[in-house]
């Protein structure tokens, strides 16, 4: 899988632009601020339908405009796709100071409009960037987001359920506050009860396929690490076990918007496993992310018979040699789009197709 044409329009600080990418390594070179981490946001958004960042999606259009665009030119084995996304504020300027309505956000396969469900997993890419430097010592959401970036792009039916589910538990959760400020009737919360079980239960069987997955990949640089999933079961005993507390907390507190997982390290003399976030130093737990990283791009690989493409942003800095060159190693294996600000960390590649965003 290769993303060989990338034209944006008014994305962020792109007012026009095109870029071309080597099916190996392309780097993009250029200062803080100057559009680096926007790039690859771009490139994500057509793989997933969504920003990594972006609170509001509006935020992405470029200051002065009330439209962008997202085309890039995608190359699977023997076809070619067109992804396109148009995002607007709503409304168009038409000229002597009249405003159309227009359609928020609109995204294409060649030039057909889909659903956010039908567009997203088509380009499949792995994204690690300094955030993912936080998987093992940060907040579950983080863990969460990992998981379901993943799961979104190898299953439609994973992201069918999982957009049904975040809509029911707002749902939910506004009911449980209606019960709890108007009296209202409990009953009503059985329809959303239900929602939540059937797609909640398909989220945590492919969670836990996921994590089955990791546990059997190999090591890494000899060492061997495991994932232990938290999961936060639904059922109607666990909502049932809960329920007074949800009512005075409006809030539902089992499902998997509350799972986690953590990483384990095996010590490979006595074989007794280690809670990394908590006894891992912190070379072991930048190891332990990059092994989730490439379980990641085999995974993905493993379940769609597509090579991910790999988008590195600015990572170099925040790793050390032996685990850079780890990284260099994985690179040459996919198509691979680095960013960074300092040119001395790709010095030692090879064969690499160059982007400055200065010149
Ligand atoms: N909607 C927008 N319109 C114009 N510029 C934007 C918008 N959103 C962000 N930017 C600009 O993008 C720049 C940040 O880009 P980024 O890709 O994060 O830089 P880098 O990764 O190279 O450090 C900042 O200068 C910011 O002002
Ligand atoms: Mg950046």
């Amino acid at each position: 899988m290769e993303i060989q044409k990338l034209k944006l329009s008014n994305f962020r600080n792109q007012k026009t632009k095109l870029f071309i990418f080597s099916s190996n390594i392309t780097v993009i070179l250029g200062p803080n601020t100057s559009g680096k981490t926007n790039i690859l946001e771009a490139i994500y958004f057509l793989s997933l339908g969504k920003s990594f960042r972006a609170r509001v999606e509006e935020e992405m259009i470029n200051y002065n405009s009330d439209l962008l665009k997202i085309k890039g030119r995608i190359k699977l084995d023997a076809e070619r796709v067109d992804l396109e996304a148009v995002l607007t504020r709503g409304t168009i300027d038409i000229g002597a100071k009249r405003l159309e309505k227009v359609q928020r956000k609109k995204l294409l396969v060649n030039g057909i409009s889909k659903r956010l469900i039908d567009f997203a997993g088509r380009f499949k890419i792995v994204f690690f960037g300094p955030e993912d430097l936080e998987l093992v010592t940060g907040t579950p959401t983080l863990r969460r987001r990992f998981l379901d970036s993943v799961l979104s792009q190898v299953d439609r039916e994973y992201r069918r359920a999982l957009l049904s589910y975040e809509k029911g538990l707002r749902q939910r959760n506004k009911l449980l506050s209606r019960i709890r400020e108007e009296g209202l009737s409990r009953s009503q919360l059985l329809f959303w009860d239900r929602l939540l079980i059937k797609n909640g239960d398909y989220i945590s069987t492919k969670r836990t396929e996921f994590i089955e997955y990791a546990n059997k990949s190999s090591s890494i640089n000899e060492m061997e690490f495991k994932l232990l999933y938290d999961k936060s079961a639904i059922s109607e005993a666990r909502l049932e076990q809960y329920s007074e507390e949800e009512i005075s907390a409006a809030t539902t507190l089992v499902g998997p918007h509350r799972d986690d997982f953590i990483f384990k390290v095996i010590s490979d003399g006595n074989k007794i496993d280690r809670d990394l976030s908590r006894f891992g130093s912190r070379g072991e737990q930048r190891m332990g992310i990059l092994w989730l990283k490439m379980v990641e791009l085999s995974f993905i690989e493993a379940k769609t018979n597509e090579k991910p493409v790999l988008l590195l942003d600015d990572i170099f800095s925040e790793l050390d040699r032996k685990h850079r060159k780890i990284v260099m190693d994985v690179s040459k294996k996919q198509q691979t789009i680095i960013t960074t600000a300092d040119k001395h960390f790709i010095e030692g590649l090879k064969k690499i197709e160059k982007i400055n965003l200065l010149s």
